[in-house]
């Protein structure tokens, strides 16, 4: 076993403890003597409270200066000194955090579809695919079926089933009553001209699908598919659909839908080579 002395800190712990002991003894005794036996002398106040009355001492200089030393310090504290740059280990951990995302950056700036697929698909199973499985089809209805979203499928289902969950103002997107063929044209036309990923279609299709939409969607995504202007936050902004920024909506608002809770991902920080690696696995055919 380790003995008490072999250690010098616990020696110079019990070396203080025993010079307080001293110390404290000697200062009780003395003024216990000196109580006992002085008498005490001095200019009385007048006041008095049952029989105790008090002498006009002045302030301690001593105790003064601290008392007004201290109000000093807490204000240059208060104004000049507090840390608010100096060190701290959260502002360590951000700037780590910024230097890392910044060379990341740099080094994965061009990269080409499948390189970005393959990241995405790194970064799929582990952050996503306990939920959309490694496959990406939603294991069984537990979680979107990733198959079909960011496509014009996914677009027919919501026109048929609705939406919601990522709370837009607009709340809750309602089933549209098309038929299914009405609701294809619908998404051909989102998929060639509203959305930015710009897939071609039948012409045919694109102009029944351009009319219907005028009927059936500017009240919320706006004419022009953009959402309503000045608005942001009404209804999603269909040109992104497709394109690695609707996914963006999807990871900062999560989305309470019909399916189920997705959480949203802001605590996990994602760039945006990262968010756009992600989409690119998505919507490649892995
Ligand atoms: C009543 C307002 C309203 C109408 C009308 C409406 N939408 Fe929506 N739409 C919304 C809202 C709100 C959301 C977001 C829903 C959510 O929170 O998931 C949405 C979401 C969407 C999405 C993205 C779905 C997703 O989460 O991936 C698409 C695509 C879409 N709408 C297309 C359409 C089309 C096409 C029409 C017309 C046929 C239409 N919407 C009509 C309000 C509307
Ligand atoms: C805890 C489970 C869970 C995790 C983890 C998760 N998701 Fe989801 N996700 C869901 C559920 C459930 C839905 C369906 C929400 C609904 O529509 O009801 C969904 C829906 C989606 C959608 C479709 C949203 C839409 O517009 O309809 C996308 C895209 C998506 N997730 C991407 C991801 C990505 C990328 C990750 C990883 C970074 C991820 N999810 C991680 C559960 C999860």
């Amino acid at each position: 076993m380790q003995s008490l002395f072999s250690d010098n800190v616990t020696i110079l712990g019990l070396l203080g403890a025993f010079a307080i002991l001293v110390l404290t003894t000697f200062v009780v005794s003395t003024y216990l003597k000196k109580m006992k036996h002085s008498k005490a002398d001095g200019v009385l106040t007048q006041e008095e409270w049952d029989g105790i009355k008090e002498f006009k001492n002045d302030l301690p200089i001593g105790w003064t200066a601290i008392y007004l030393c201290v109000i000093i310090w807490g204000l240059w504290y208060i104004f000049i000194g507090y840390p608010l740059n100096a060190y701290s280990q959260i502002g360590e951990y951000n700037r780590e955090v910024n230097n890392y995302n910044k060379n990341f950056e740099e080094k994965w700036a061009n990269l080409d579809e499948s390189e970005l697929a393959i990241m995405g698909d790194n970064i799929f199973q582990v952050q996503c695919s306990q939920c959309h499985g490694i496959d990406k089809s939603g294991i069984n209805g537990k979680a979107a079926d990733l198959n079909q979203w960011g496509r014009k499928e996914h677009i027919v289902n919501v026109i048929l089933n609705g939406s919601k969950g990522m709370n837009f103002l607009a709340g809750e997107m309602i089933p549209i009553a098309v038929s299914k063929e009405e609701a294809q044209s619908i998404a051909d036309f989102v998929m060639a001209e509203i959305s930015n990923a710009k897939i071609p279609a039948n012409a045919d299709t694109i102009a029944k699908g351009k009319e219907l939409f005028a009927i059936n969607c500017t009240a919320c995504h706006g004419i022009d598919g953009k959402g309503v202007e000045g608005m942001p936050d009404f209804a999603p902004d269909l040109s992104k659909y497709g394109t690695y920024e609707f996914l963006q909506i999807v990871l900062s608002r999560g989305k309470d839908g019909h399916i189920g809770k997705m959480p949203s991902f802001n605590y996990v920080n994602f760039n945006e080579i990262q968010e756009k690696a992600l989409n690119s696995f998505i919507l490649s055919n892995e």
